[in-house]
């Protein structure tokens, strides 16, 4: 079986009903950065960021996976297939894809504000998390999101992974957040690479893509007649 490794952002779970960052009225309108998202705002107003992401959870888990999302996970009758995604959204997972590598961390998941040597993840009952909640370490649980000014723990095996891909689909990411956006170049084997997003237009990818400028679910469909 050759390997497919899928790469996907927020415009993945878009037809789900989750906003997207930076597309009109995109999430980072609506809040800013470095109040919800950076180790500093935790450090100002923890309750804040809780609150920031306790919203994000419930939609998320009010929300269902797309079909562009099933389609991935039907991928795997034909290929090895990684999703490697930027969303801290359980929509792969849910859709059924089993290799799911968060790059950007889960927000099902909390794990200790303190250093965190052992990298223990701990699962979140429902969708609320508070500052009562505590780990093990007696440190208040945070969520499993990487913010902002945060190393990318996952980095290395998304790369290791996009090295070995015979095939490459980015989908849904305006790559512009880095070191995530990086990831493409390193698809140093694969015999082909596809971007499908409505934007396709003004991103910037490597002439080697094969650009499919449509939304996610339309375009996964357009993928599939494409690797027939
Ligand atoms: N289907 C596919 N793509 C879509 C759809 C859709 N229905 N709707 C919008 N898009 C595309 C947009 O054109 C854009 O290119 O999804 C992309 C969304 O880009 P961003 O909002 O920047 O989201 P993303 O690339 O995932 O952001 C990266 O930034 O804030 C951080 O940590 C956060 O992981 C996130 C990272």
């Amino acid at each position: 079986m050759k390997k497919l490794v899928v790469f996907s952002g927020s415009g993945m779970s878009a037809e789900s009903g989750i906003s997207t960052f930076r597309d009109n009225g995109g999430l980072w309108e609506q809040y800013r950065i470095e109040e919800v998202a950076t180790p500093q705002a935790w450090k100002r107003d923890s309750a804040l960021v809780q609150e920031f992401y306790n919203l994000r959870r419930k939609q998320i888990i009010e929300c269902q996976p797309n079909s562009a999302h099933t389609l991935i996970a039907q991928l795997e009758e034909k290929y090895l297939v990684t999703v490697i995604t930027q969303n801290i959204d359980d929509l792969h997972e849910r859709a059924g894809s089993t290799e799911v590598l968060h790059l950007h961390g889960n927000i099902r998941l909390s794990k200790s504000s303190g250093p965190n040597q052992e990298k223990a993840y701990y699962p979140i009952e429902g969708w609320e998390l508070k500052n009562t909640d505590l780990c093990p370490d007696g440190l208040v649980l945070r969520p499993h999101v990487v913010w902002f000014g945060e190393e990318v723990p996952m980095y290395d095996v998304a790369m290791q992974h996009i090295a070995e891909a015979d095939i490459l689909v980015v989908i849904g990411t305006s790559l512009q957040v880095y070191p995530a956006a990086g990831l493409i170049h390193y698809a140093i084997n694969a015999e082909a690479r596809y971007l499908i997003d409505p934007n396709a237009a003004e991103l910037n990818v490597p002439n080697s893509f094969g650009v499919i400028p449509m939304n996610a679910v339309e375009g996964m469909m357009k993928l599939l007649e494409e690797l027939r």
